[in-house]
């Protein structure tokens, strides 16, 4: 067990993490990710990692967020350079690995910039996820029960609890007694949120025990082998095999480990909590955010009217025809044009998509510069409140509930589109339902 010492300091420094992926993953949110990397998908008007900023962005004691991951550098520079000016407190950089070194090892591969100015704790939170990120309860118990660990955990349905990391903890204590990464049989319904608070002292060296232990140890199934794992850490060649067996997961090699010392404790969000996987999962993390910016008052959502049903999100530059009714849970992107009559509800549409008169989107997402046509009807189907899974079965065929429209698609006037997915640069001209359109 790693100890670390009591801090007497309760103003620790923190550093922030966002583990953001690379082009390699993301691909079940194709094909949205064929146009724009998944963290800067816009959901209820902002990139889904300005949201997991945002948060960050409001513990008192970060001054630092690197966003870790495998993109060219080029992908974040923008979103950087409007983040720097809106958190000037921050100091925001984004750090490359030079392939996918997994959650655990891009954080290891970068552990001197990240040890940099000595944080005491780091907070590691996976850019796919979407939640009210409770940071300052996760820092409040950390700090009460002197943790090295501290994960965010939230309750989902027995059936589906096995698709995730499962916690076994002592509900008095909020100690965390076992983690196992998607068991092959229940074990528990409190699931890994993705969300970490470390002492640093701590996980470091975690993460160093783990990389020696797989080059003394016979290595598991679901990895490839690796002969000198630790020295492979200091190369920095593009080998593909040497950079295979660099591959570290927080969830399959480290959290378990954690566990076995008496200082991993788990912080249970009773708010809600979403993967952001699938493209059609972006429509109910849409829904969520927009909920959460509606309770908070924020003046950034369109006040409620005859015509707008709240939540609604739409950006100044969009047009709006004043017949046309939207909401709830609608985010209308940059210069969209909505046409008179046109009905929205559960939906994004994206920068200069048209959505002509009379024209019907229910659970849906509209592409970049798409086209849906007067008296056309695109839907999908109501995603059950509380489901984690963006599947249905329709005539024995497992579809997306949520349509979703690729960049520049068109539908003509009067076609319906039921739960299907069409990729970029499609046109619908006759009626189509539960396929994928190619
Ligand atoms: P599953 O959930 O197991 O299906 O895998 P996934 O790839 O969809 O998600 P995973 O839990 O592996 O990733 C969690 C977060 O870490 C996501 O935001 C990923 O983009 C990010 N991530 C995954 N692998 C890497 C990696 O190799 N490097 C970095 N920097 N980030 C990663």
């Amino acid at each position: 067990m790693l100890q670390v010492p009591l801090r007497e300091n309760h103003q620790a420094s923190t550093k922030a993490v966002i583990l953001v992926g690379g082009p390699s993953r993301g691909t079940r949110f194709r094909p949205l990710s064929l146009d724009v990397p998944k963290p800067l998908f816009e959901v209820a008007g902002h990139p889904i990692i300005h949201h997991c900023l945002k948060a960050v962005a409001k513990v008192d004691d970060v001054r630092e967020v690197i966003l870790v991951g495998y993109y060219d550098e080029s992908v974040f520079r923008d979103f950087i350079k409007d983040a720097s000016k809106e958190f000037p407190q921050l100091r925001i950089l984004y750090l490359r690995e030079y392939t996918a070194l997994g959650t655990a090892g891009g954080l290891y591969h970068f552990r001197d910039a990240i040890l940099k100015g000595k944080p005491e704790r780091l907070l590691v939170l996976n850019a796919d996820v979407c939640c009210s990120f409770p940071l300052g309860e996760m820092m409040r118990l950390f700090d009460e029960k002197d943790a090295e660990a501290v994960i965010l955990g939230t309750r989902v349905s027995n059936e589906t609890a096995t698709n995730f990391g499962c916690i076994v903890s002592d509900s008095h204590t909020k100690r965390v007694l076992h983690y196992v990464e998607k068991p092959e049989s229940h074990i528990s319904n409190l699931i890994n949120c993705g969300v970490y608070l470390f002492a640093t002292e701590c996980i470091f060296p975690a993460i160093r025990s783990a990389i020696k232990r797989r080059t003394t140890r016979p290595r598991l199934l679901s990895y490839p082998s690796s002969d000198n794992l630790e020295s492979s850490f200091i190369a920095t060649g593009d080998d593909e095999d040497a950079a295979k067996s660099e591959v570290l997961r927080l969830e399959q090699d480290i959290l378990s480990d954690l566990a076995d010392s008496n200082r991993f404790f788990v912080h249970e969000t009773k708010d809600f909590w979403r993967q952001i996987k699938t493209a059609g999962s972006a429509v109910p993390a849409n829904a969520l955010y927009l909920q959460k910016a509606f309770q908070a008052e924020s003046t950034e959502l369109t006040p409620p009217s005859a015509t707008i049903v709240p939540p609604v999100y739409i950006h100044p530059t969009a047009t709006v025809d004043p017949t046309a009714k939207l909401g709830p849970n609608v985010s209308i992107g940059p210069r969209v044009v909505v046409g008179a009559g046109a009905r929205i509800k559960d939906s994004i549409v994206l920068e200069d998509a048209e959505i002509r008169h009379d024209a019907c989107v229910m659970h849906s997402i509209i592409g970049w510069s798409s086209r849906v046509g007067a008296w056309a009807r695109v839907e999908g189907t109501p995603i059950p409140v509380g489901s984690h899974s963006t599947s249905i079965v329709k005539q024995g065929i497992k579809v997306q509930s949520i349509t979703i429209l690729g960049k520049e698609c068109g539908v003509g006037d009067e076609v319906r589109v039921q739960n299907c997915v069409c990729l970029p640069y499609k046109e619908l001209k006759r009626d189509v339902s539960n396929e994928v359109i190619m």
